[in-house]
């Protein structure tokens, strides 16, 4: 059965007042939701711990990124085996700032895919088209590439640790946020993508990323291909957070 996952990427910001002003609300309001919703917060690796300690059982935590190597001289790095000692079940892999700005490729992303498996974590792997690349009719084209090269290394049980996120590089952090329509049309090709490589497709959990709020969570969460999101600006405030978390349909699967 696919999760209905909403998971929060603070990306660089935070605080410990942060933590602990968000962690417990979400918490508590979280709780009391019937729709089946798993709720993930990805804060700096600073603050794994402090969030893993306020979040309980209720919630799950992740890391923003991991090092392609699981221990040794890499200075600044974070290993997919201490996220897993600190207590997170999630890492993003791949996301478009860390391709744009840390010049990560599919093949980094396959790396730091690998040492997650290698640890049972599950991995947010994000995937997403620039503006150029949509107008010039190649959006799918990109999409297909980067999963296929970014997963390559999957197989078996792996791909239960496996989430798809799907975030065009033009809608994050902008306020334009992908049409329902256009989003289920590229987590439908996204789902082929899978399916064409062996994995259990159907099984897999897709989320759509970019300027998602309380107000279009809905009907995004709706699309049937459509599991769940991945929330930048709109996690750091508890309460759009709750009310994106709100807006997952109840049922059984999407
Ligand atoms: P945004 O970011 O919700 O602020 O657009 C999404 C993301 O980058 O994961």
């Amino acid at each position: 059965m696919r999760r209905k996952i909403v998971a929060g990427n603070w990306k660089m910001n935070g605080s410990t007042d942060l933590v602990e002003n968000l962690v417990g609300y979400v918490r508590s309001e979280v709780s009391s939701l019937d729709n089946g919703v798993e709720a993930v917060i990805i804060p700096p690796a600073l603050y794994v711990r402090d969030v893993k300690s306020l979040a309980g059982d209720r919630i799950s935590v992740g890391v923003q990124n991991v090092a392609c190597w699981e221990s040794g001289a890499y200075t600044g790095e974070v290993s997919a085996v201490m996220a897993k000692d600190c207590g997170c079940h999630y890492a993003l892999v791949g996301h478009s700032e860390r391709r744009q700005l840390f010049a990560e490729t599919d093949a980094t992303v396959a790396d730091k895919v690998a040492q997650l498996m290698s640890q049972g974590l599950n991995a947010i792997v994000c995937v997403g088209e620039t503006l150029a690349e949509r107008e010039a009719g190649q959006a799918e084209e990109i999409v297909s590439a980067q999963v296929r090269k970014g997963l390559a290394g999957v197989s078996g049980d792996g791909w239960q640790n496996i989430v798809v996120a799907y975030e065009p590089v033009w809608a994050i952090g902008t306020g334009k946020t992908a049409t329902s329509d256009d989003a289920q049309a590229m987590h439908r090709s996204i789902r082929k993508v899978l399916e064409d490589m062996g994995a259990p497709a159907e099984e897999i959990s897709l989320l759509y990323g970019g300027s998602v709020k309380a107000d279009n969570a809905a009907a995004l969460f709706a699309e049937p291909d459509i599991d769940g999101g991945l929330i930048g600006g709109a996690s750091l405030v508890a309460k759009d957070f709750v009310s994106i978390c709100q807006a997952m349909p109840a049922g059984s699967e999407s």
